[in-house]
């Protein structure tokens, strides 16, 4: 299909029309299946329109969707409540918003506000949004723009994290924070997505924990990928085994919907004497509150967060086995339902055509998945409930697709 003339064209769009979604699948309007190894855009993690989701939802909503800034509904002191029972150690208060790039710019108004403090840390390679002031600390992607007067960076360790550079980075960010008095916050993705699937190890979280500490900057966790059970947690902090001052998380905690949500660690609220005055129009609106209660139900009821930490592994094996056999595949990773691999292909430095034809073969054979960093790394966040076997079959399919472009 040529572009759709009436869309503005941000991105090239896929060839095939959408036309419905049930669980791990999404269908095009000539009723062709697809296996959705992205969950849309990492947010369906409870699947596509699933019924018992979408019905709790219509029936919450039919009572009230929104309300004004100051007004508090039922739903959403619920919400905050139950938000404040899953963030666990952390304690948290909570704001409902709408997108990742939204919450992200909540959470370091508010870092810089309450601190005093204008700078902000970043990895080199972390994404985190495109709005403008997301854009300003997104180093990671073709439409990266930091601004480098107030946004600092440190080198991001490539995915091996080895030993040297695992003390490499702490000592980087030790020596940001020692020679900078004007740093309010560290952000950083619990894992680097877009910069190409970078999985810390928890050491080094912990490490960066006393740091922020030491230094009296707030570590805030970008968690628009890995919040709402990605990991096999309610949240990836509680898997590495830290405790955030805040968190921006978005994507899965929606279900799809255009929700997120923004944590502050309650020992920080405590601290702040002043009202965090805060308008936008959708701000815990019981919209956004009824998909996150009904998502906490969903992943209660349903031991979902069972499900995802048994499934990741054996997903992970597959993918590992897939590189033992397909030269084309190597650096199988994951944690929970996030995995990685890189695309190798003898003398190539830009994966993107590569990529493309993967992307655009895989699509042609009913499976869709993304790349990330240059199109060197292909990315899988299925939703929680997919049948690991029709991943593995989808891997079939892949190895096939790797081998036919050996010859690129
Ligand atoms: C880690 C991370 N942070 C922030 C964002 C921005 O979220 P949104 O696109 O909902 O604004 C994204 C989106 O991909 C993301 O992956």
């Amino acid at each position: 299909m040529s572009q759709p003339s009436h869309l503005i064209p941000v991105i090239p769009f896929s060839s095939a029309v959408m036309d419905r979604g049930q669980g791990s699948y999404v269908f095009d309007t000539n009723g062709k299946r697809y296996l959705d190894l992205t969950s849309g855009q990492f947010c369906t993690v409870l699947g596509h329109c699933n019924a018992e989701v979408q019905a709790q939802i219509r029936e919450k909503t039919a009572r009230l969707v929104h309300t004004s800034t100051s007004v508090v509904s039922g739903e959403v002191v619920d919400c905050a409540r139950q938000l404040h029972q899953i963030s666990q150690d952390m304690e948290a208060s909570s704001i409902i918003l709408s997108t990742g790039a939204e919450v992200v710019e909540f959470c370091l108004r508010y870092a810089k506000s309450m601190q005093g403090k204008a700078g902000v840390l970043c990895f080199d390679k972390g994404y985190h949004g495109l709005t403008l002031g997301a854009q300003s600390v997104t180093f990671a992607g073709r439409y990266a723009r930091p601004v480098v007067a107030e946004v600092l960076s440190v080198p991001a360790p490539t995915a091996q994290w080895t030993a040297e550079e695992i003390s490499a980075s702490l000592e980087a960010i030790d020596q940001v924070m020692e020679a900078d008095n004007d740093l309010a916050a560290f952000l950083v993705e619990p894992i680097v997505s877009v910069g190409g699937m970078i999985f810390p190890p928890a050491s080094w979280f912990q490490a960066v924990r006393e740091l922020c500490d030491k230094h009296k900057v707030l570590l805030v966790l970008d968690e628009c990928q890995t919040g709402f059970g990605r990991t096999g947690d309610w949240f990836a902090y509680q898997t590495y085994g830290f405790v955030p001052d805040m968190v921006a998380t978005a994507k899965g905690i929606g279900l799809g919907y255009p929700v997120a949500v923004a944590l502050f660690r309650g020992a920080l609220i405590k601290r702040s004497s002043s009202l965090l005055t805060h308008y936008s129009s959708h701000q815990n609106d019981p919209f956004g509150a009824a998909v996150v209660n009904t998502g906490i139900d969903y992943i209660r009821r349903h031991d979902v967060l069972v499900e995802v930490r048994e499934k990741g592994p054996r997903v992970l094996g597959a993918l590992e086995r897939l590189t033992q056999v397909n030269p084309h595949l190597v650096s199988a990773r994951g944690l929970g339902l996030m995995l990685g691999v890189d695309l190798f292909y003898e003398g190539v430095t830009d994966y993107r055509p590569i990529y493309h034809q993967v992307s655009d073969m895989m699509l042609e054979r009913g499976v869709l998945l993304q790349g990330t960093d240059g199109g060197h790394t292909l990315r899988f966040l299925p939703d929680y409930l997919i049948d690991v076997a029709a991943v593995e079959d989808s891997f079939f399919v892949l190895d096939e697709v790797c081998r036919a472009l050996s010859s690129v």
